[in-house]
């Protein structure tokens, strides 16, 4: 038995859709989430200024003592994942492998679609992984660089959706990942705009499943007769973040404190 919490962080409140995910497959553990809010949005920003952020919330995490790091994040993946495996003392999950497996299994006509980020999309990790699997499907990849901001600011987001989607739809892809933890939040929208023939592919289900399992094989479990507790970490403003939070995660968000950014980089060096 292992009390120590999870820790998983974001460049805001997107990682919450993959928290959420967390809390029901492990509703015994404890969370504390991170959402760096002051350098928000990470997408147009380069892969190495990325990795460094990773590497400095994921020292942080490390040195307050939780027992694994879920990368709640697809820039931050991208960008960061084998490094951070590589170099923090604890285990650390990313997105991005589960998808591109559910996509590969889920497409009919072996095209295969992507919205993310400008850095999801360049990192290219998402192609690589979808023609491991099949080389013969045909990628096409969106880069989205108004819907984070959108969707931090809790503004309407169905035109931006009709942009991104119109080169999707031409290329006739039959499946869409959503490659970007803050997507699932405007899902209703994005199912409109696709309509019900397309597939769209979100996996933070498999992402706590493989957090759940890491766990059980390392035997780091919480005691399975009690209720978890979640607590959370901005380097923003914790009211903004604790009323579109709420609003996202449909939980009280009590405890919300302000991290600083010279904080993090301190964990880091
Ligand atoms: N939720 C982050 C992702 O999954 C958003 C990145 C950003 O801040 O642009 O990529």
């Amino acid at each position: 038995m292992d009390p120590r919490p999870i820790g998983v962080f974001d460049s805001g409140v997107g990682g919450l859709t993959v928290l959420h995910e967390c809390l029901v497959t492990m509703p015994n553990e404890d969370f504390v989430y991170l959402g760096d809010h002051a350098r928000l949005p990470y997408g147009p920003r380069p892969l190495e200024e990325i990795r460094r952020f990773a590497h400095e919330i994921g020292g942080y995490l490390a040195t307050s003592g939780v027992k694994l790091i879920v990368v709640a994040c697809n820039a931050a993946t991208s960008a960061a994942l084998p490094e951070l495996q590589a170099t923090l003392p604890v285990p650390v999950v990313g997105v991005i492998t589960p998808e591109a497996s559910a996509a590969v299994r889920a497409t009919r006509n072996r095209r295969i679609g992507l919205l993310a980020t400008q850095a999801t999309v360049t990192a290219g990790r998402y192609e690589t992984l979808v023609r491991t699997l099949d080389a013969g499907v045909r990628f096409t990849a969106v880069p989205c660089p108004k819907l984070v901001p959108l969707i931090e600011a809790g503004e309407q987001t169905v035109e931006a959706v009709q942009e991104y989607a119109a080169p999707l739809k031409a290329a006739g892809c039959d499946t869409v990942i959503l490659g970007c933890t803050h997507y699932p939040m405007i899902r209703p929208v994005l199912q409109r705009v696709f309509g019900r023939d397309i597939t769209l592919v979100f996996s933070a289900e498999e992402t706590a499943r493989e957090v759940a399992d890491t766990l059980a094989r390392k035997g780091w479990e919480n005691d399975r007769n009690r209720e978890g507790t979640y607590r959370f970490l901005t380097t923003g403003d914790p009211d903004v973040f604790r009323a579109l939070g709420e609003r996202f995660l449909q939980l009280p968000l009590s405890d919300v404190a302000q991290v600083a950014v010279t904080e993090l980089e301190r964990a880091a060096a």
